[in-house]
């Protein structure tokens, strides 16, 4: 299952809204075919693995990082597909939520075929947290908030000097995150300070380029911004409250989109409404700390670097709320920088079909 996991992630960033799924099939303790959902509209993870091993698949146990589907889509069903390739054991990692797929295990019981659930199931739900989240069809996208901080707990420095934190491994990882969310978004207040382009420059190409987003009630986002400037390649919405009507101008004729909400809640809403399902947030502090206040930060991704920022540092954490022991999703270092990314809240469990 864990060599089906590593598979799965070859389809980062390509697949959404379809999650990434891996496959591997093993007959007499050896691995005979493998396969994985390469993008969205390509075959699924199962046809791959079945194609590769041909005859070799009948009698052969099937690893999947999610239950098959059941139902004709860009592709024939996953589950049909193993029976007739006479599977005789399948093994997933997690169930299929969504209604119009899932399914599979059951067709596969009633051929015959033995089939077992919880593998690696907190890492298969984690990789494909987003598409698992959607599923209970919330009011708001699936958050990870990212900040990179000092040792004495700051993001900026008093001055306000922009700078890097972090060094050149930390920050090439930041981009991968970016490609595998819907959005990307910061507050107005980074966007002026650090003049930010958002997008993925660094490994590879999202299929989908992530909307970039800024909050920002009154539209103060400069039109000469990065941000506005490259609007017509790189998607940029603005979420406001009372824009007034000559920044929104000026901003339109860039090619940004000027959204006005009546609030958090209802901008998230609108985000959902306009496909976004997962959303990466870069700061700043009043922004992370207004997600913070709403209960709405999902995944918290801090990068620790090896630097004090002193006295007048602006603390990345100054009024956010008080939150006890989360779970550790994963420790990992970047040259001299560390990650942690901590679980602010838990994904809905999806039961093993019976
Ligand atoms: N180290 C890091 O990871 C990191 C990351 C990002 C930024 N930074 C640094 O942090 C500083 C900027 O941070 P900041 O806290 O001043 O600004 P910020 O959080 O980026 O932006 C705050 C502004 O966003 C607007 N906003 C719109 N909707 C909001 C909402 N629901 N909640 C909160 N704010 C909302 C508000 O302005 P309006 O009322 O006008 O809309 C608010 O003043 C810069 O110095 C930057 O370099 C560091």
């Amino acid at each position: 299952m864990r060599r089906a996991l590593a598979l799965a992630r070859r389809g980062w960033g390509q697949t959404a809204p379809n999650p990434m799924v891996g496959a591997v099939l093993v007959k007499d303790g050896v691995v005979v075919g493998e396969g994985f959902h390469a993008k969205f509209g390509a075959p699924h993870a199962e046809a791959m693995a079945l194609a590769v091993a041909g005859d070799l698949a009948r009698g052969a146990t099937a690893y999947l990082t999610l239950e098959p589907c059941a139902h004709e889509g860009k592709t024939p069903p996953c589950a049909d597909a193993l029976i007739a390739a006479g599977v005789s054991r399948v093994v997933v990692a997690v169930a299929d939520p969504n209604p119009v797929a899932q399914g599979g295990a059951k067709r596969l019981l009633a051929a015959g075929i033995a089939v077992e659930f919880g593998f690696e199931a907190e890492e298969a739900l984690e990789l494909n947290a987003p598409f698992f989240f959607a599923a209970a069809n919330p009011p708001r996208p699936w958050i990870t908030l990212k900040l990179a901080v000092s040792v004495d707990g700051a993001i900026a420095s008093a001055s306000r000097e922009p700078r890097w934190l972090t060094g050149e491994a930390a920050r090439h990882y930041v981009h991968r995150l970016r490609a595998v969310h819907d959005a990307v978004a910061v507050g107005v207040g980074t966007a002026l300070a650090d003049d930010p382009n958002l997008n993925v420059r660094h490994g590879r190409r999202p299929r989908v380029a992530p909307l970039r987003v800024v909050f920002d009630r009154t539209a103060r986002l400069p039109a000469d911004s990065q941000l506005a400037r490259t609007a017509r390649r790189s998607p940029t919405l603005v979420v406001a409250e009372q824009p007034e009507a000559g920044p929104v101008t000026a901003l339109e004729q860039r090619g940004v989109v000027v959204l006005t909400t009546s609030g958090l809640a209802d901008a998230l809403r609108a985000l959902v409404e306009r496909g976004v399902r997962s959303m990466f947030v870069e700061g700043g502090a009043q922004l992370a700390q207004s997600l913070l206040a709403a209960g709405v930060v999902d995944r918290l991704i801090i990068f620790q670097a090896p630097v004090l920022l002193g006295p007048g540092a602006l603390a990345a954490f100054v009024e956010a709320p008080s939150v006890d022991r989360f779970r550790v999703v994963e420790r990992r270092e970047f040259g001299d920088d560390l990650m942690a990314v901590y679980a602010l809240n838990e994904l809905p469990s999806v039961a093993a079909p019976t």
